[in-house]
């Protein structure tokens, strides 16, 4: 702090008189005095009661402050009285006194002619006549006696309330007193060594500011984890936990084969559509299939097998070979059980993956064309709805929904199939949160798993569960162009829902 800035002087001002007179009373008429404003002395008085050179005691105080349209009054008189001043002796039409007074004119109107002082020419409602030669303006006197602080009575208040034209603040100021580190000037503790102390060789007597151990450091710039991805690490440590191992997923572009006609998904099936799939355009078929498998997996479509029916339909290859985005990683699973039917001894499985699928979908504020989903499922011999179901309420139970119920429900590749519902203790309803089953035997034994052998699975997405734990509730806020940085930046760390 310099003598010559302008808190320096008003520092100085202020210490002088304590100095001389002990105290000040009132900071609000101490600051006028000094000519500058209360929020200025206020700075002072703040940084000297941190050192102790002043004690102040707070003084609050509600008081009746004007609005801006009150004060735009308490300048130009109130808006009847605006309006009676605007009248020349033959009247005027409303739509000039409009003009005249703008805003003001509607309120000016109904004041002026409740306290009778405009009438209207007979059969002519659109002239405005003056009453009265002169007018007290009230209004404006009351305004301006609150402005200059003066006490008006509670009745004017009321009124005043009631237009809206007063509110009510609460200010402080204080009255201050030498504190126990009184000084007349403070002597400016230094923070750093620069090279002009250095060169001028006044570092010898200058006293340092203590270091403030207290105080918080700059925010560091750094990256922050989107929430999509923390509660894919979250989910990804429960499938760990419970001895799962991850599939990889790192082909977006699948072939028809393995996302639906190894699911004994019929080719004929709704979801194969184009408007449910995207297919490619290059390269648009797949080069290489089992052959072995692809002619079990016709046959079982086509005429069935393995306690089968089938479909009884005329099975393509043209439609197999199609390449698509991935529209579900059960596409995966797929892949993974035939790998697993290959190797000799079985051995049994668990396996999890987490990552993206894409339906051509319309888009709005809970779909997406692209996001990214969850998978589980355990192969071994003798399996059953029982230990789905055992299986589900541990997975979901860590993820914080414990109380679950199953709806039976329909998919080509599982049966029995269900639909998981959970109640949401915040929502306060029971909410979707995902699908599961037993795999078909005429999916697995075309394969070569073993006779005996099960598969329970289940999916979900992985917004879902995110957009229930940050209490999102437009997908568009989650995943997409218009994701907001600074949400990401000031999503907590830890949060309840996930264990
Ligand atoms: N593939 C199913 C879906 O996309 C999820 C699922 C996976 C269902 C495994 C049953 C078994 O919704």
């Amino acid at each position: 702090m310099t003598e010559k800035s302008p808190a320096g002087d008003v520092e100085a001002g202020l210490l002088a008189h304590l100095n001389s007179a002990g105290e000040v009373s009132d900071s609000r008429s101490f600051a006028s005095s000094l000519g500058v404003s209360h929020a200025e002395l206020e700075g002072v008085i703040k940084s000297l009661s941190a050192f102790r050179i002043v004690d102040s005691t707070d003084i609050t105080k509600e008081t009746w402050v004007l609005t801006e349209e009150a004060k735009g009054y308490a300048a130009r008189g109130s808006p009847e009285a605006q309006l009676v001043a605007a009248i020349p002796p033959e009247g005027a039409s409303k739509d000039a006194l409009k003009a005249k007074l703008g805003e003001a004119f509607d309120v000016g109107m109904k004041a002026a002619a409740r306290n009778k002082w405009i009438g209207f020419e007979k059969g002519n409602k659109d002239l405005v006549l003056r009453k009265v030669e002169n007018v007290k303006d009230e209004l404006q006197d009351q305004l301006k006696r609150l402005e200059n602080g003066e006490v008006v009575p509670d009745k004017v208040i009321d009124d005043l309330k009631r237009r809206k034209l007063i509110t009510k603040e609460k200010s402080i100021w204080y009255s201050l007193k030498k504190g126990p580190e009184f000084v007349i000037k403070r002597k400016t503790l230094a923070t750093d060594v620069t090279t002009e102390h250095l060169r001028s060789g006044d570092w010898k007597d200058l006293e340092f500011k203590d270091y403030n151990y207290g105080a918080q450091g700059q925010p560091i710039a750094k990256g922050y984890a989107h929430p999509l991805l923390e509660v894919r690490e979250e989910i990804q440590n429960i499938f760990i936990k419970m001895g799962f191992t991850e599939m990889p997923t790192n082909n977006f572009v699948e072939s028809s084969f393995w996302n639906f006609d190894a699911l004994f998904q019929p080719q004929q099936h709704p979801a194969r559509d184009s408007h449910d799939t995207f297919f490619l355009n290059a390269p648009a078929a797949t080069k290489q299939l089992p052959e072995d498998y692809l002619e079990k997996v016709k046959q079982v479509h086509q005429s069935g097998g393995y306690g089968s029916k089938g479909y009884g339909y005329d099975w393509k290859r043209d439609e197999a070979e199609k390449n698509l985005l991935r529209t579900h990683t059960t596409a995966v699973s797929t892949r993974m059980l035939y790998k697993l039917a290959q190797e000799k001894p079985f051995a049994p499985k668990r396996y999890y993956s987490i990552d993206r699928v894409f339906r051509n979908e319309a888009v709005d504020r809970t779909h997406l064309a692209e996001f990214h989903q969850i998978e589980g499922l355990i192969c071994d011999y003798g399996l059953t709805l029982g230990d789905l179901i055992g299986v589900l309420e541990d997975f979901f139970s860590s993820l914080g929904m414990s109380k679950l119920r199953f709806k039976p429900a329909y998919n080509p590749y599982t049966e029995p199939s269900m639909e998981i519902f959970s109640y949401h203790d915040g929502l306060k309803k029971w909410v979707e949160v995902g699908n599961s089953g037993m795999f078909r035997p005429e999916m697995l034994l075309p394969m070569g798993l073993p006779d005996g052998v099960n598969v329970i699975a289940w999916g979900l997405s992985l917004e879902r569960p995110t957009m229930i734990l940050y209490g999102i509730d437009n997908i568009r806020d989650l995943f997409g162009p218009k994701v907001d940085f600074n949400l990401i930046k000031s999503n907590p760390l830890c949060r309840l829902g996930l264990q």
